[in-house]
């Protein structure tokens, strides 16, 4: 029979690899709550229309990466491909923003997209994702971007640079999106088909195209800060303030557009050169108009979400616990051990040691060896003729010396081992 292996750009993470998560996971949650950040588990798969919707008909992740399927010939569904859009959604459907108008929200978990898997891509890739829904004030931006770097800080992720770029409100935006349907127009031969229609429908989306030829088109391009109204101007020159303020290092770069239609003016994104060309490990930006394209009041909001397999490369091992697993292994040779060690190691648990017994019907080798691939730093050695005599062997599986402890005083010997152990 064919082996069934998983789904191409899925992948599986090994229990070596998870302590590597847990690090991660553990650091952004407690970096966030420091800075007033709730979590939210929204779901992996929603409507299609909140993600044409919120993301963009003409965007790629929505035209060409979407997993969406007609459920049992009803209802269009997606797997999620970001998440902002759906913690909107849950923010509107339960009146969130009524009871509190200023939200902090994050949340970890899988997204989707079909893109061509590589190095550094995945079709079920991770994300930390952070958002602040309710303000405008470009402080606000400061400091979710501040967060995002005192996050990566904290990963030990620190070779990294900082872009950021505004994109304007609606108004700029229609006055940029005139000048470059303008400027394609003399390009229009030198354009691959899929911009030709992006010229058309949706001109900003040109900048997200990977073909040479349009790329070297687009070099003398107009640029969206030349665009800017002059409130959209003067809050991205209070954003820079304020980041220079917080000592944060950044490039202003007027050509990033960023890849989901629901940006408005600022817009950052976070690259290292130490990953090759997936080079981005956190995006972000103001969404102001988004709530009320998903059918909202005006909830102005700003964001951002870290790709956690990318930053997971760049974390170093020392930054990660991967010790042994098991404080403790009992080896129980025959029966009657096994009677005296299921009991004893409920008792040890519930003293929060970590303990495994051996499975029955092995050698007392296959058991050493068996323990010594946990890395446990003792073996608990219950022979049925031992336990008859009233005391067991304790071995210290580093220096391999062994010591005869009385039954009676086990428990009291074992914590006391194991506790000088930890200290
Ligand atoms: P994004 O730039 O599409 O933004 O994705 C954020 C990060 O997710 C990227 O910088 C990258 O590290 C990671 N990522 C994206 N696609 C893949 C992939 N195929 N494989 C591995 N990693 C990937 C967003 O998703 C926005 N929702 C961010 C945001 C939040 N904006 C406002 N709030």
């Amino acid at each position: 029979m064919v082996k069934i292996t998983a789904i191409r750009g899925f992948k599986d993470v090994l229990p070596e690899e998870t302590p590597k998560w847990q690090f991660m996971e553990y650091t952004a949650r407690s970096i966030l709550a420091n800075y007033g950040f709730r979590e939210i588990r929204i779901p992996v798969m929603e409507k299609t229309e909140l993600f044409t919707r919120g993301i963009g008909e003409t965007t790629d992740i929505v035209e060409k990466e979407m997993y969406t399927f007609i459920d049992r010939g009803e209802e269009s569904l997606s797997l999620r491909p970001e998440a902002t859009a759906s913690i909107l959604r849950a923010v509107l459907e339960h009146n969130l923003h009524a009871v509190n108008p200023v939200l902090k929200l994050y949340t970890i978990g899988p997204m989707f997209r079909r893109e061509r898997p590589q190095k550094g891509r995945l079709r079920q890739f991770h994300q930390i994702d952070a958002e602040v829904l309710g303000s405008e004030e470009p402080y606000v931006d400061a400091e979710v971007i501040a967060l995002l770097m005192h996050l990566l800080h904290a990963l030990g992720v620190n070779h990294v640079a900082l872009e950021i770029n505004s994109l304007g409100c609606a108004a700029c935006r229609s006055k940029f999106r005139e000048a470059i349907r303008i400027f394609l127009d003399a390009y229009v031969h030198s354009l691959c088909p899929d911009c030709i229609r992006r010229s058309k429908n949706n001109p900003l989306r040109v900048f997200d195209c990977k073909v040479e030829t349009c790329r070297e088109s687009l070099m003398n391009a107009p640029v969206i800060t030349d665009y800017l109204c002059g409130d959209c101007q003067s809050h991205f020159l209070r954003v820079q303030e304020y980041l220079s303020l917080l000592s944060l290092s950044f490039v202003v770069n007027s050509r990033m557009v960023r890849g989901l239609d629901y940006y408005t003016r600022t817009a950052f994104e976070v690259t290292t050169d130490l990953l090759g060309a997936q080079n981005a490990v956190a995006g972000g930006g103001r969404y102001d108009g988004l709530s009320e394209d998903l059918g909202g009041p005006r909830i102005p909001g700003i964001g951002f979400a870290i790709g956690c397999e990318r930053i997971l490369a760049l974390i170093k091992e020392e930054h990660t616990h991967n010790g042994p697993y098991l404080d403790i292994f009992i080896a129980a040779l025959g029966e009657e051990a096994q009677k005296f060690a299921l009991p004893f190691s409920q008792l040890l648990r519930r003293k929060h040691i970590k303990v495994e017994t051996g499975p029955g019907g092995k050698s007392l080798k296959w058991l050493l060896k068996q323990a010594d691939r946990t890395g446990t730093p003792y073996v608990l050695i219950v022979g049925e003729n031992e336990l008859n005599a009233g005391s067991l062997i304790l071995r210290n599986m580093k220096n391999g010396e062994q010591r005869l402890i009385s039954t009676s005083q086990l428990e009291e010997a074992i914590m006391k081992i194991l506790r000088s152990e930890q200290n």
